[in-house]
């Protein structure tokens, strides 16, 4: 991983701070999320403090900052999934699962993400376990579809 990560970061030598963007994408593309090390190696790369590459990073949702979880729970919050209460929906996943979104349990098992529109509007309010849809969701059905996950693990 270590020379896909160099390979990476040469491509983007020449960026600047106001252009980190377009790295760090290609970044969480290769690894799923943006490691202690790729930032460090950023850093070290094109002379810019970690602190400076985490400011930028943090400014935008889509970053993660730990692995997927085995089961990564999307949550949409596009504009339709809203009016049909996706916050519930959000804030059910984070009290079941004792994470925030952008997060991944301990156990390694779940994370969740929140996102922005799934394309499956008509469908609202929708998640999605890995690749699989669920549409039209209320909070009180993320606890039956979470201990199927764990039944699968047993
Ligand atoms: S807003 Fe949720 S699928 Fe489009």
């Amino acid at each position: 991983m270590s020379d896909k990560l160099d390979e990476i970061i040469k491509k983007h030598q020449n960026v600047q701070r106001d252009s980190l963007l377009p790295l760090l994408q290609e970044i969480q593309l290769e690894l799923g999320y943006l490691s202690e090390e790729s930032i460090n190696r950023i850093g070290t790369s094109l002379g810019l403090p970690t602190s400076k590459i985490y400011g930028v990073a943090t400014f935008y949702d889509q970053f993660r900052f730990e692995p997927k979880g085995r089961f990564h729970i999307q949550i949409c919050h596009g504009t339709a999934c809203h009016i049909e209460k996706s916050a519930r929906i959000i804030a059910e996943a984070e009290r079941l699962l004792k994470i925030r979104q952008g997060q991944t349990t301990r156990d390694g098992l779940f994370s969740i993400e929140v996102v922005n529109c799934m394309g499956a509007c008509a469908l609202s309010p929708v998640i999605a376990v890995n690749d699989k849809y669920y549409p039209g969701i209320q909070a009180r059905d993320l606890k039956g579809i979470i201990d199927n996950c764990k039944a699968k693990t047993a």
